[in-house]
């Protein structure tokens, strides 16, 4: 039908201010912005866009196959197989361009519009608009916040959502905002709802590497109760300091892959070659940077959550935590976040990882060497009122 001069109904509300008004008002000079999960840390130097050369690599610009280049192919099978203990088929893989474009085409090859999704939140912020963006309904389920709160049952919460347009459910751990990861029990109960209303579970595995506890916490898509029905998504941006690089990864059972490539066909073809060939040296050379990466990122994790007082994280980049307390008397969010901008750390508003966070704010701990970062806490705990 003529819509000329409007958009897309579902395209309407999508916006790339998905941190809030604050970036318009920060400008370019904010001292820390500990609002973007980014690191500053430099990647594994033959994992560098700069390692990869036009004299190793004949036709290095040129279009990869669409499920990407073999050897990236291999080096994320062996990946996936030293982290987490299965052995994929190659053929269920396929190479993305970030798993944030990664889990957009997965949403495109598993969901109609008006489908529902089950979004336990608080979650990273991107998730609610990649759903949106396909047509379908975000439905959110205060989870991840409430964890620890004696009597609350996540998987009853979750049951209570349900409607007969259901059709999936995002599960991200270790997660984006809170740290936390996704108890057993917790698991186990998500896995029986999937199998009772027959959901697809699309698992965000993108902080997989990212945990500071004695070892590693089981891949979700590993368990048996959950392979037979998730699509896993995995990226180099996190765990591996190479964000820039815009390459990912999914993988499933063989039939819906072979949509989900069909898919990945028509939105970006391949994802950039060039990078492809640094994400394999990160995937198969990486491990030493991976358990520096954790060291340094857990001691500055820690940190961060001491200094303001709230538990430590788990895993992830990331500290989730209620700004109520330190609120003055009619205080909204924005101002309480533009008080910390005028004092040199811009946070990301709650309300970008669900409407339900009102009165919380995200700080990535991961963005500044520790040194500044806690300069920045201080210059928080003295706007905040902590001391
Ligand atoms: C939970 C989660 N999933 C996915 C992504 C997107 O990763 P990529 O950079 O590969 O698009 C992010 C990035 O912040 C994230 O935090």
């Amino acid at each position: 039908m003529p819509r000329f001069p409007l958009s897309a109904p579902s395209a309407q509300g999508l916006s790339d201010r998905v941190f809030g008004q604050l970036v318009r008002k920060s400008g370019t000079q904010t001292l820390y912005p500990l609002h973007v999960g980014d690191t500053y840390l430099e990647p594994l130097a033959l994992a560098r866009a700069e390692a990869q050369t036009t004299e190793a690599r004949p036709r290095l610009h040129n279009y990869s196959p669409v499920q990407g280049e073999p050897e990236l192919v291999t080096a994320i099978v062996n990946k996936v197989q030293r982290r987490s203990g299965v052995r994929l088929d190659p053929s269920c893989v396929q190479v993305m361009s970030g798993a944030t474009a990664g889990m957009g085409v997965v949403c495109t090859a598993l969901l109609e519009p008006g489908d529902e999704v089950l979004l336990p939140s608080p979650f990273w912020p991107l998730i609610r608009g990649i759903v949106r963006a396909r047509g379908a309904v975000p439905v959110e389920v205060p989870l991840f916040t409430r964890l620890h709160e004696p009597g609350f049952d996540a998987v009853a919460a979750l049951e209570a959502a349900i409607t007969p347009r259901t059709a999936a459910i995002y599960v991200n751990t270790p997660h984006n905002p809170t740290g936390a990861t996704l108890p057993e029990a917790v698991l186990s109960g998500i896995a029986a709802l999937a199998k009772r209303h027959d959901l697809w579970v699309l698992c965000d595995e993108v902080y997989e590497d990212v945990w500071f506890g004695p070892s590693a916490p089981p891949s979700v898509f590993a368990r048996p109760d959950f392979a037979e029905r998730t699509i896993a998504t995995h990226s180099v941006s996190k765990a591996y300091g190479l964000a820039g690089a815009r390459i990912g990864y999914s993988h499933g059972p063989a039939e819906i892959m072979e949509v989900v490539r069909g898919v990945q066909t028509f939105y970006s073809y391949c994802a950039p070659r060039p990078m492809q060939f640094g994400a394999a040296q990160a995937l198969d050379h990486g491990d030493a940077w991976l358990a520096n990466m954790r060291k340094v990122y857990g001691s500055a994790g820690r940190a961060a959550a001491q200094a303001l007082e709230i538990p430590e994280p788990e895993g992830g980049t990331f500290l989730f935590f209620d700004l109520q307390r330190h609120m003055r008397d009619g205080e909204s969010l924005m101002q309480v976040l533009e008080r910390c901008l005028e004092a040199g750390v811009m946070l990301t508003p709650g309300t970008a990882s669900g409407k339900d966070f009102e009165t919380w704010a995200r700080l990535c701990f991961t963005v500044v060497p520790e040194r500044e970062l806690r300069q920045a806490v201080q210059l928080l705990r003295s706007v905040l009122g902590l001391g």
